[in-house]
């Protein structure tokens, strides 16, 4: 292939076409996209946590970047699988293989043939596809040993937070009405497809990690197969409520509730923590850590308190909160948000004091 550029990310050195020769990433005939390095680091530190020895397969590798980089950062790689169906990406897969030394078993298959084939063989499966991960996911649970990592990207955000609502509704079964938390909701009614795939397949979902950057969705979930703790996944799945800036946790929709969708832990702090020691995503992970230990699905925008057109500061409400004894965080969903399990009534009557 012609008009390839020698870039750097991370540990890894690698071909990707010159975006210069081909005006923007997707016109590209091998898709490489800088604006992911946050999604590849945070996966490096994701398996660097998870064990060692991994067989891990990428089925949808690009310029196979991220396999390169796990294998080469995260020190936890037995065996790589790479996969791509263009003929391109496979070539430049395999020059870049070769530049950094690394092995891999790697195919020229559609992603969900070669994830068939290897029923039960790997320890990770990361999906990263253009848009939405639903077609592979049933395929990538196969792929996966009797316990296991399911890594997920997600671009189709605008799908998933309820912005084309007959379209949510037929890929991800689900509704997701208007909120000011819509990107929590996105990121549940990801979770929520994931599990309930998930048990389909008789596996049961723990999620490690779980957030939203800008255009993309994140998941990785640890996975276990029995069909007894897949019955459990039901447990953590239900309707959120909001209405008059109310929020409750509803078994059952109604006209104000969005489902179904993931309403238990967005994913794990101690395992996180574990992360937050490596990398220059500390600060991230660390806010992440915080959210993750507030089991409410949903949180509060700080305009929500405002009296006479005046809100509270992000950090004045954080300090009122604490001082009235409420846990409460901010949240890496937005600048303006605050999570906490305390009722909406409660935390307005603390925050009246502010302005
Ligand atoms: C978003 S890119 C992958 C980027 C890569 N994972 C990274 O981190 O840089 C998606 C890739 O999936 C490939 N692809 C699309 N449909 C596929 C399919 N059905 N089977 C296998 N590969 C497919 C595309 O050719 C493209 O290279």
């Amino acid at each position: 292939m012609n008009h390839l550029i020698l870039r750097q990310e991370g540990a890894v050195r690698f071909y990707a076409p010159d975006p210069e020769k081909y005006g923007n990433i997707y016109s590209a005939p091998v898709f490489y996209n800088p604006a992911m390095e946050r999604n590849r680091t945070l996966s490096v530190l994701v398996l660097r946590s998870f064990g060692t020895g991994l067989t891990v397969c990428e089925p949808l590798s690009g310029s196979g970047v991220r396999g390169l980089r796990y294998a080469v950062e995260s020190g936890s790689v037995g065996r790589l699988i790479l996969n791509d169906v263009s003929k391109e990406a496979v070539a430049v897969i395999k020059k870049n293989l070769e530049l950094n030394g690394v092995d891999a078993d790697v195919y020229n298959e559609d992603a969900n043939v070669l994830l068939h084939r290897l029923k039960s063989a790997c320890d990770v499966v990361d999906v990263d596809p253009f848009g939405s991960p639903a077609p592979f996911l049933h395929a990538a649970f196969r792929a996966l040993r009797e316990e296991g990592l399911l890594c997920a990207t997600a671009t189709d955000t605008a799908v998933l937070v309820g912005r084309y609502p007959r379209k949510c509704l037929r890929r991800y079964g689900s509704v997701v009405r208007k909120t000011p938390f819509y990107i929590e909701l996105g990121l549940r009614n990801l979770l929520g497809y994931i599990a309930r795939v998930a048990a389909s397949e008789d596996f049961y979902i723990q999620p490690l990690l779980s957030y939203w950057e800008r255009h993309y969705f994140r998941i990785c979930v640890y996975s276990v197969k029995g069909a007894r703790d897949a019955d459990d996944v039901f447990r953590h799945i239900g309707h959120v409520m909001y209405h008059r800036k109310e929020r409750r946790v509803a078994q059952f929709p109604s006209q104000h509730t969005s489902g179904p969708l993931w309403v238990g832990p967005l994913g794990d702090p101690l395992f996180i923590h574990r992360m937050s020691t490596f990398d220059r995503y500390s600060e991230f992970l660390q806010l992440l850590e915080l959210e993750y230990s507030v089991h409410a699905p949903w949180f509060y925008r700080l305009p929500e308190f405002a009296v006479d057109g005046k809100s509270p500061t992000l950090r004045e409400a954080l300090a009122m909160l604490k001082e009235a004894g409420i846990y409460a965080t901010a949240t890496h969903m937005a600048s303006d948000g605050i999570k906490t399990e305390e009722g909406y009534g409660e935390v307005r009557r603390v925050l009246a004091g502010a302005t």
